[in-house]
């Protein structure tokens, strides 16, 4: 019998991090579909050896530790998902942003290829300008606009050859902290609530990416993809849909300009930045349309009020 493959992730308390291990648990995580397998293969129970890492596990900015680690405990894959996320906050804090997305990704690209092990980073749409007014597709020059999607680009540009980098965008999980939350809990209560309609993009439900990121374990193909769940929309539609979901009438939400936003956020932000996944859906399944997945989400967040 073949041994277990050792997957080694970081960021494993983030919110793509904990439906990852759980994924290669064999282990459902909350929101998940039911059917999405984008190989066509289910998880075997003793398929993956994991070895999941918090920050308190490991801080990536620490070359050595990070070295130490992978010497002593030698992954077949490294899946990376370490990184300073606070997109406005990294404004005012980049050289701990810049620490951590670049350096800290390029530690481990140098460990992993040390020791043998395959590199798969996950990046973020931001690293484009939004200037293309079409879908973002892999080999399209990159231009942030902001310190974060600077330094998830630097990040980038460390990974090494051979390395597999997965551009993802608008990541929600059940168990993460991000919008649809917000929105949820502004339905359940009766509020209402403003949201932009002139930034475009591609919502990834966390759990269907750790199921990408298990068939992309399993196949270490390398290069650069795009993954996100299937069809374009804007912070206002999504918030439109939820309030619909939970019920909610039509004037649940209410749709504004970016320049309306007070206070102004600190970080600009793409206009257009969905992501093409063509290149994803010739090798693998396509991912479920993102109000499948809010759906799910919605419903494994609340369930006495499930649709
Ligand atoms: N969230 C999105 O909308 C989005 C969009 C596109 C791409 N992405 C990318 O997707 C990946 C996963 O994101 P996510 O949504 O799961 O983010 P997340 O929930 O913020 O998780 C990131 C994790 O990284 C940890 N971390 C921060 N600094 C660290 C360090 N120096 N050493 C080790 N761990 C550190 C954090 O721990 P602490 O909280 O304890 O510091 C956190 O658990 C990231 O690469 C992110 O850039 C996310």
């Amino acid at each position: 019998m073949n041994r277990p493959l050792r997957v080694l992730v970081t960021g494993a308390g983030g919110q793509v991090g904990v439906d990852l291990v759980d994924t290669l648990h064999a282990t459902e995580p909350l929101g998940a579909s039911a059917g999405f397998r984008p190989d066509a293969r289910e998880v075997g129970r003793d398929e993956f050896e994991v070895l999941g890492l918090t920050h308190h596990d490991l801080d990536i900015t620490d070359r050595d530790r990070v070295v130490t680690v992978l010497r002593a405990t030698r992954p077949d894959v490294v899946v990376h998902l370490a990184a300073y996320t606070a997109v406005d906050r990294a404004e005012t804090d980049a050289a701990h942003c810049f620490a951590v997305n670049a350096t800290g990704t390029g530690n481990l690209s140098d460990a992993a290829h040390e020791t043998g092990a395959h590199f798969i980073a996950v990046s973020t749409d931001y690293v484009f300008d939004g200037e293309k007014g079409s879908s973002y597709v892999e080999d399209d020059v990159t231009n942030p606009l902001s310190v974060y999607g600077t330094s998830k680009r630097d990040g980038e540009l460390l990974c090494r050859d051979g390395d597999t980098i997965v551009r993802t965008s608008w990541v929600m999980g059940v168990r993460g902290k991000n919008v649809l939350h917000v929105i949820a809990d502004r339905a359940a209560s009766g509020e209402h609530v403003r949201f932009v309609n002139d930034q475009t993009g591609t919502v990834t439900v966390a759990s269907d990416l750790a199921c990408a990121l298990v068939a992309m374990v399993r196949s270490r193909p390398g290069g650069t993809w795009h993954v996100a769940n299937a069809g374009t929309t804007t912070w206002f539609d999504i918030a439109d849909f939820v309030g619909s979901v939970l019920g909610r009438g039509g004037d649940f939400a209410t749709a504004i300009a970016t320049r309306d936003l007070s206070p102004a956020p600190l970080a600009h932000r793409p206009v257009r930045s969905d992501l093409d996944t063509t290149k994803w859906c010739t090798q693998f399944a396509p991912m479920p349309e993102w109000r499948d997945g809010v759906t799910r989400l919605v419903r494994d967040r609340l369930p006495r009020t499930a649709p």
